[in-house]
This record gives structure tokens, C-alpha cells and sequence, in this order.
């Protein structure tokens, strides 16, 4: 294990069929860190976050989480060891509240199965008392503490990718794994999104941040992997990825602008 690397990709491959999503990826994520990753659409992202939260296995590689392989582990184990994440396509109980939801993400975390601590919502013990006031502080954190009992369905676009945001974060996670989280915002609620994402990683928590919004991107990262044809082009500092020619090339002049879902 390479010290203060908290996730460490080895030469990851991963195929569907005929196209190769992945090819030898291998970089490392520093622990405590906001760490981007970036490419065209369909350089294979999304495929890679996939493979650490266990949704998509690999090929070929391996894939350690502070020091332990964890690419043969089923999703909720991974999860179970500290990885929450959010989805490129939003995933939420749209008839359930907002606060439902992130209690609905809490139960990963342990004490009672999810149907049980929903039903015994109005008569709460201690614990559950504890665990709801978690889940309305990470409401509060994500902005939307006042839609706490409106369903998430009757959410405005960049509302939902805020709730999914808080319910990743009840799970208390060492690594936090956003899938363009702020897709869809509006430029305040970026702002918001920014002084969240960097207050978390002060108080330890690592991101793994897959964005389209290059400026958000270069002013957040500490560190940014440039993928192509699911293929590694480079890992460096911001300043270094914005002067590598091929990543002019392959990213930053080959596509238009796209931010939706
Ligand atoms: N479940 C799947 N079945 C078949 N092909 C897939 C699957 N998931 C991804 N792919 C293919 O793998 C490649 C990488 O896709 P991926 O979604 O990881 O790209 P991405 O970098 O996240 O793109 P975007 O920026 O558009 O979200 C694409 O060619 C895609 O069509
Ligand atoms: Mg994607």
C-alpha cells in the first residue's frame, strides 16, 4: 500500500461485450482529498466509480481500499466499509419523504432493518432519536432541510441531486463517490455544493468527484485523472492537466459543453 492512498486502482479492466470500458486503469486517490476524474462521454467514468462501490466488477486488475483488495466484494460489504455514492441517474424512493430517504440510506449502517425503522418512526427510541437527527442534519448540510417531509418526487432537479448528497453523507463515509453531482444546478446552489464538498474533506472524508463542469473541477481538485477510451491519459494537479496537450486535445477542446443527468 502506497502511504496516504486511500483507494488504489491497478491496471482495472472491464469489458461489455465487444467495448472496452476499462483498460489498465491504475491510479491512487490520496486519503482526505478531492480527487477528479475526467473525460470525454463514454471514456469509462461512470464504469470506474461502479467498480469501486462492487455495482460492476472488474476483469482484470486490482483495487484496494486503504490497503485491502476490495474488487471481489459485493456492494453492500464495500459500502459497509465506509464507500457511499451518488448516481449520474438520480436513484430515489420518489414517493417517500426526503427524510425517509436518507433514513433509508442510514440502515446500511446497521442497527435495524429499513422496513422496522421506518415504521417505528413515530416512536422513536434513543438510537432511533439519534439516527433521525443525524439524517435531518445532513438535510441541513445539503441545503434542503425545509423540504425535509416533502416527497422526493415533488423535488426540483438540482433539490434531488442535493437529497442524494444527503443521504450518501448518513452513511458516514470514509470515501464519498460523486457521479456529476451538481449537473442540473444552478450557479448558487454550485457555490453551496463547493463549500459542502470541502468542508467534508477538512473534517477527513475522501471524494472521488466525476464532473463535466471543468472550472467547478479545476478550482475544487486537489488531484484529476484524465480518462479516454477507458484508457488513464494522465493523474496530476489541476495546473498540470490543464497544460497536458493531449488532455486539450482528447477533453478540454474535443467536446461541447453537457451537463445534464
Ligand atoms: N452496462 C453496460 N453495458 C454495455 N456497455 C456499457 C455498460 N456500461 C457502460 N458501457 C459502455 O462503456 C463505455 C463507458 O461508459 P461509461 O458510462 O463508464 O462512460 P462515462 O465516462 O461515464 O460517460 P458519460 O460522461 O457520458 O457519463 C461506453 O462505451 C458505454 O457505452
Ligand atoms: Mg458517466
Amino acid at each position: 500500500m502506497i502511504s496516504g492512498m486511500l483507494l488504489e486502482f491497478e491496471k482495472i479492466s472491464r469489458s461489455f461485450g465487444g467495448v472496452r470500458a476499462l483498460s489498465g486503469v491504475s491510479f491512487g486517490v490520496q486519503a482526505a482529498t478531492i480527487h477528479g476524474l475526467i473525460g470525454p462521454n463514454g471514456s469509462g467514468k461512470t464504469t470506474l466509480m461502479n467498480v469501486v462501490s462492487g455495482l460492476s466488477g472488474a476483469d482484470a486488475g486490482r483495487l484496494l481500499f486503504d490497503g485491502r483488495p476490495i474488487h471481489r466484494l459485493r456492494p453492500h460489504r464495500i459500502a459497509a466499509l465506509g464507500v457511499a455514492r451518488t448516481f449520474q441517474n438520480i436513484r430515489l424512493f420518489s414517493g417517500m419523504s426526503c427524510l425517509e430517504n436518507v433514513i433509508a440510506g442510514q440502515h446500511l449502517m446497521g442497527a435495524r432493518p429499513l422496513f422496522q425503522r421506518l415504521f417505528r418512526l413515530r416512536s422513536a427510541n434513543l438510537a432511533e432519536m439519534k439516527s433521525l437527527a443525524d439524517a435531518r442534519a445532513c438535510l441541513s448540510k445539503a441545503g434542503i432541510a425545509g423540504r425535509e417531509s416533502a416527497p422526493a418526487g415533488s423535488l426540483s432537479y438540482g433539490e434531488r441531486r442535493r437529497l442524494e448528497i444527503a443521504r450518501a453523507m448518513a452513511l458516514k463515509p470514509r470515501l464519498l463517490l460523486l457521479d456529476e453531482p451538481i449537473a442540473g444546478m444552478r450557479l448558487r446552489e454550485i457555490e453551496e455544493m463547493e463549500s459542502l464538498f470541502r468542508s467534508l474533506v477538512a473534517s477527513g472524508v475522501t471524494i472521488l468527484l466525476i464532473e463535466h463542469n471543468m472550472p467547478f473541477v479545476m478550482r475544487l481538485c486537489h488531484s484529476i485523472t484524465v480518462l479516454h477510451f477507458g484508457e488513464t491519459v494522465m493523474t496530476g494537479t489541476p495546473g498540470e492537466v490543464a497544460e497536458h496537450p493531449e488532455v486539450i486535445e482528447a477533453y478540454l477542446g474535443g467536446k461541447g459543453e453537457r451537463n445534464e443527468g
